[in-house]
């Protein structure tokens, strides 16, 4: 199987290091093309993928082509690949927003298209990824893309409306999370703990956190209140982020998040970032 990224940002690339590193697809079949020359020599060396600026070629190396282009770009990739995509190809959206009706109309009317919204943990396979279908898609389709993914993390099967309620949950989460590990690092580090250990004790306690409400059939609040002895210092650090407005705070950021993605596919459109953003080490959804 081959395939290919048009637009080899930090989405494409976390997705192709997510399959090479697992052994899915060699990377000699895996094809991407991007504007930047920088972009493309690095992950040339780095991935040994290939790379070209042309992204008509990429099309023609790919059974599976995926669009990891900004939503507001998607429309100048469109137009220039419409007449590549026939039904030999399955097309993959990764971009917020940009609703299969819309993909659909801008190519070959019996082109198969997914729509797909991954997040970058599957560079640690821990990836959590939704999609949903196209109506000209083989009933093959979702499950191929349902299994690829899973091999990078978790994949499920999403009905288009809430897709961009995924988006602002677990496309942009990530982001979330990462804040409250900076935040939670600093504090340790503000009382005396070197930095990579106060680091990895934030990282471990979210992966751990995660882990056991995944796995003990406990829902959060059961999990929060066992931990927390009246009096105790727990509670004290609760009591803390209630006061603050930290659930409240988690709760908008997810909801406007998915407000953003749900007006990018309605094309309420921003300027794309310059290309100097490009070594940036924040992902971003737009
Ligand atoms: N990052 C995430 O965490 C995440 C998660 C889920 C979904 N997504 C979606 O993934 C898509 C890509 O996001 P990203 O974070 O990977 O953005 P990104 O790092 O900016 O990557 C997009 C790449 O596409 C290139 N590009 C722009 N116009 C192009 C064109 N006409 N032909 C070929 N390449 C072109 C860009 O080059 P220039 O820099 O020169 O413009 C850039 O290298 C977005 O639609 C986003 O919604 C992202």
């Amino acid at each position: 199987m081959r395939i290919g990224f048009v637009g080899a940002g930090r989405m494409a690339q976390a997705i192709a290091k997510g399959f090479t590193s697992r052994g899915i697809i060699k990377s000699r079949n895996i094809w991407a093309s991007d504007r930047a020359e920088k972009t493309l020599e690095r992950i040339s060396t780095e991935l040994r993928i290939n790379v070209t600026h042309d992204n008509r070629e990429v099309v023609e190396h790919s059974d599976i082509l995926v669009l990891s282009v900004k939503p507001q770009v998607m429309d100048t990739v469109l137009a220039e690949l419409s007449d590549l995509t026939d039904p030999s190809k399955l097309v993959v959206s990764v971009a917020a927003g940009v609703t299969l009706d819309h993909l659909q109309s801008r190519l070959l009317p019996d082109s198969r298209v997914i729509r797909l919204m991954p997040n970058t943990p599957i560079l640690a396979n821990a990836g959590a990824s939704v999609y949903c279908v196209g109506k000209a898609a083989k009933p093959e389709d979702g499950p191929l893309i349902e299994a690829l993914f899973k091999s990078v993390g978790t994949c499920d099967y999403l009905p288009e409306n809430l897709m961009d309620a995924a988006t602002g949950l677990s496309g942009s989460g990530p982001a979330f999370i990462f804040e409250a590990i900076d935040a939670m690092t600093s504090a340790g580090v503000q009382m005396g703990l070197p930095l990579s250990l106060a680091q990895r004790l934030v990282c471990q306690t979210v992966h751990g956190a995660g882990l056991l409400a995944l796995q003990s059939g406990q829902s959060p609040a059961e999990l929060r209140d066992a931990i927390t002895s009246p009096g105790g210092t727990t509670i004290a650090g609760l009591s803390e982020l209630e006061a603050r407005g930290f659930r409240a705070a988690l709760w908008q950021a997810v909801m406007t998040s998915a407000k953003r993605s749900a007006e990018l596919g309605s094309g309420i459109n921003d300027p794309v970032k310059p290309v100097d953003d490009k070594e940036s080490p924040v992902c971003t959804i737009n």
